[in-house]
C-alpha cells in the first residue's frame, strides 16, 4: 500500500498542506521544529487513531483552531481511496472513506503502516505497559476483533478492583467475586494466548531483523512473562516459573489463571487490585541471553527497539490482502552508526513505501534520498 496524497488542514503547525507522495523512499528535511515529525505523525494517526507522542488528540489541532484535518489517498495494486479524519476539540472525532461517513474506530482496516520514532526506545527500556502496548497494537490490527475482548477484559478488570476494595472496606459479599472471576478468566485467557501466538511468530523475526541491522548475530530473542505462572505478586522479581515461550493451550492457561485467582485471593483483598492476568504481564527482550532492559547499550536497545518494529512489519506485510504496510521512520538513522544505517536502509528498501523524516540530511544513506521534501515552518518549501 502507498499513500499519494496527503492534505492537512490545521494539524499541528500546519494551517494547509497538500503533498504527493511517491513509491519507495519519501524523505523529509527541515531544521528542528518546522514539521516533519508533524507531518508523519498525521498518517500514523490515520492508520491507528492514535499518536506515538501524545495521548490526547487535541493536541494535534493546530492552536486556536477547533478541528484539524488530515486527508489522504491510498492506493493498493489498481485500487483507490480517500481516508479521513476530522480531530474536534469539542465533540467527538469523525471519519469518511471515499467521502462517506463510516465509525472512526474502523478508519485503521483501511490503512496501515508501522512507525518507527526515538520513543520506541521506551519498548526496551520502560516499563512493561509499552510492550504489552505494542503486543494487543499489533494483535487488533492483525485481528480486529480483538479490540473488543481487550476493551471487555479493562472493563471487568475495573469492575473486580472496585469489588476487591469494597469487599476489603465492608468485609462484603465474595459470592459475586467468583462471577467476575470467571469473566476475568475467560477474556484474560483469550489474551494471554494471543499473545502467547503472536510472540512465537515475532521473535524469529526480531533475530533476524536484529542481525540485519547489528550485521551480526547477537541473539536478540522474546519470550513471555507471565504473571499467572509467577510465584511472585512483585513485577520486577525475576521469577523462571513465569517465563513462557512458545503458543499456548487454552485449558492450561484458564486452568493456571483460576489457580493463580485462588492462590492470590488473600493478597488481592488486602490490596484491593488483580494480581495477577494479561494487564500484569511482560514482553521479555534478551540480547545475548541477558535481559536487554538494563543490560543492552544505547545502540544495541535502540537496534533492538527498531528490530521490534520491523518485525511487526513483517508480520504484517505476510498477511495483509492490501500489500505491505507503509514504514514512517521518523529520526532513526541520526541515532545509529555508519554501518546500521546502511544495513537498516537496506532492511526496509524492499517495502512498498517508506517514509523518512531527518533534520541533517547526510544522515540518511544515499539510496533512500529520493523524493526529496523540505519543510519549513509548516509549510513545504521549494529546493534552494
Ligand atoms: N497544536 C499545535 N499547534 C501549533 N503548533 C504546534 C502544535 N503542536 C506542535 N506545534 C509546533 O510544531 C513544531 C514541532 O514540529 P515537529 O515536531 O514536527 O518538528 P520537527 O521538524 O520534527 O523537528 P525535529 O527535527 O526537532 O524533530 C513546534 O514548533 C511546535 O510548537
Ligand atoms: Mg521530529
Amino acid at each position: 500500500m502507498i499513500v499519494t496524497h496527503l492534505s492537512l488542514t490545521d494539524f499541528r503547525n500546519y494551517e494547509h498542506l497538500d503533498v504527493a507522495l511517491h513509491p519507495g523512499a519519501n524523505l523529509f528535511v527541515g531544521s528542528n521544529g518546522q514539521g516533519k515529525t508533524n507531518l508523519v505523525e498525521s498518517l500514523g494517526y490515520l492508520s491507528t487513531l492514535g499518536s506515538h507522542r501524545v495521548s490526547v488528540d487535541h493536541a494535534m489541532i493546530r492552536a486556536g483552531q477547533e478541528s484539524a484535518i488530515v486527508r489522504a489517498r491510498l492506493a493498493s495494486g489498481e485500487r483507490e481511496i480517500l481516508a479521513e479524519v476530522q480531530l474536534n476539540r469539542t465533540g467527538p472525532n469523525r471519519a469518511q472513506v471515499n467521502r462517506s461517513p463510516i465509525k472512526t474506530r474502523e478508519l485503521p482496516r483501511y490503512f496501515s503502516s508501522v512507525l518507527f520514532a526515538p520513543e520506541d526506545l521506551a519498548l526496551v527500556r520502560g516499563e512493561p505497559s509499552g510492550r504489552r502496548r505494542f503486543l494487543d497494537e499489533l494483535l487488533i490490527l492483525r485481528t480486529p476483533r480483538m479490540s473488543s475482548v481487550v476493551a471487555d477484559y479493562e472493563r471487568v478488570l475495573r469492575q473486580r478492583n472496585t469489588l476487591l476494595k469494597t469487599a476489603r472496606n465492608a468485609r462484603g459479599d465474595l459470592s459475586t467475586l467468583d462471577i467476575w472471576d470467571e469473566r476475568l478468566v475467560t477474556l484474560g485467557s483469550e489474551i494471554i494466548i494471543a499473545r502467547s501466538w503472536l510472540v512465537d511468530e515475532l521473535s524469529p523475526e526480531v533475530t533476524r531483523a536484529y542481525g540485519a541491522i547489528a550485521g551480526a548475530d547477537h541473539a536478540a530473542r522474546l519470550s513471555s512473562r507471565l504473571s499467572i505462572f509467577s510465584s511472585s505478586t512483585d513485577d520486577e522479581v525475576e521469577d523462571a516459573d513465569a517465563n513462557r515461550s512458545g503458543p499456548l493451550e487454552q485449558s492450561a492457561v484458564a486452568d493456571g489463571f483460576r489457580a493463580a485467582l485462588a492462590r492470590l485471593r488473600r493478597a488481592e483483598l488486602d490490596r484491593g487490585v488483580t494480581l495477577a492476568g494479561p494487564h500484569r504481564d511482560d514482553l521479555v527482550l534478551e540480547l545475548n541471553a541477558l535481559p536487554a532492559r538494563g543490560y543492552a547499550s544505547h545502540g544495541e536497545s535502540w537496534s533492538f527497539a527498531l528490530s521490534l518494529k520491523l518485525a511487526s512489519a513483517e508480520v504484517l506485510r505476510r498477511e495483509a490482502s492490501t500489500g505491505d504496510p507503509v514504514l514512517i521512520l521518523d529520526d532513526v538513522f541520526a541515532e545509529l552508526d555508519e554501518s546500521r544505517r546502511g544495513r537498516l536502509a537496506a532492511a526496509v528498501g524492499d517495502y512498498e513505501q517508506v517514509l523518512i523524516t531527518a533534520a541533517v540530511f547526510g544522515d540518511v544513506p544515499d539510496e533512500l534520498a529520493s523524493n526529496i521534501v523540505r519543510i519549513r515552518a509548516g509549510a513545504v518549501v521549494d529546493d534552494e
